[in-house]
């Protein structure tokens, strides 16, 4: 995939530093933060200019069919870190730490981190806040990179009773305020904000110093995520509220899919130009 092929240039590469910096309120444009998988899906994001890939633990959902994102490990995630990295994105490579793959000891925390990084991340993301601390800054004692999660945080979908918005009420969104002023103070260089009400973004947005994402989190955060397969069309699952869809490529795979199978079955498909020849005898 030339890059002359495509009219968006990439975005100039911006490391850690540079997206810690990115607060719209110091004047930054909002930072785009989209998931990517694989090769190709990490080539096409990149072409387009997006500042930040995600390695999410959506993987599980959008990619491998499960239920929730509780189903992916360590060796899924670094698999599928590893293929991204080998499409060398200019935009940052940020993994997502699979549950449990934090939960039982710092050590283990660690080196699980470590082999994310070391399949080509340049940073990890993790739910949760205060209860997490000790581990992210670990993490970043280690030189590794934290971007946290708060919000709907699906590793917790059993804990939270369902996919659901969160701090919603006074006494959980203060919660919500207490734990990415913590989780910025320890050092993590963006927080993800997913499904909270916009009013309460836009607190955590103007308290913290450090840019908050949003994924169902209304327009003020510093930036926006969205997964690859919903903005696209590709995923079957009825997408949330907060998803914006700009292309239906499954109907568009099905058409050309269907279209091939009935040249197939028509004879026309390979044609002689599709097909190899030996060479005319002399
Ligand atoms: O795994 C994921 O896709 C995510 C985004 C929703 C932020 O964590």
């Amino acid at each position: 995939m030339p890059d002359r092929a495509h009219p968006l240039q990439p975005a100039p590469r911006q490391g850690v530093p540079e997206i810690r910096a990115r607060k719209r309120s110091a004047g930054s444009d909002p930072l785009v933060m989209i998931t990517a998988y694989d090769y190709p899906s990490a080539r096409i994001a990149d072409h387009a200019g997006v500042d930040l890939l995600l390695v999410g633990d959506s993987l599980a959902n959008v990619v491998l069919g499960f239920d929730d994102t509780l189903q992916v490990g360590v060796s899924d995630m670094e698999h599928h870190v590893a293929a991204v990295a080998r499409a060398r994105p200019r935009a940052l490579l940020v993994a997502d730490m699979p549950w449990m793959s934090y939960h039982l000891t710092v050590e283990d925390s660690l080196s699980n981190a470590a082999r994310l990084i070391r399949a080509g991340a340049e940073a990890v993301k993790l739910e949760g806040g205060r209860r997490r601390l000790g581990v992210v800054e670990a993490l970043i004692g280690a030189e590794i990179p934290v971007m946290g999660h708060l919000g709907l945080t699906p590793q917790s979908v059993h804990a939270m009773g369902g996919y659901r918005v969160q701090a919603r009420r006074r006494e959980a969104a203060e919660e919500l305020v207490e734990d990415a002023k913590a989780l910025a103070g320890a050092g993590c260089f963006a927080v993800v904000l997913e499904a909270v009400p916009d009013v309460v973004a836009a607190r955590v947005t103007a308290t913290l110093e450090v840019p908050t994402i949003g994924i169902g989190a209304g327009a003020a955060c510093d930036g926006q995520v969205l997964v690859f397969h919903d903005l696209l069309g590709l995923s079957e699952a009825k997408a949330p509220k907060f998803v914006r869809r700009y292309a239906d490529l499954a109907d568009v795979a099905v058409q050309a899919i269907s279209s091939w199978a009935s040249d197939v079955r028509a004879g026309s498909f390979p044609a002689d130009a599709e097909t190899y020849h030996l060479p005319e005898a002399p």
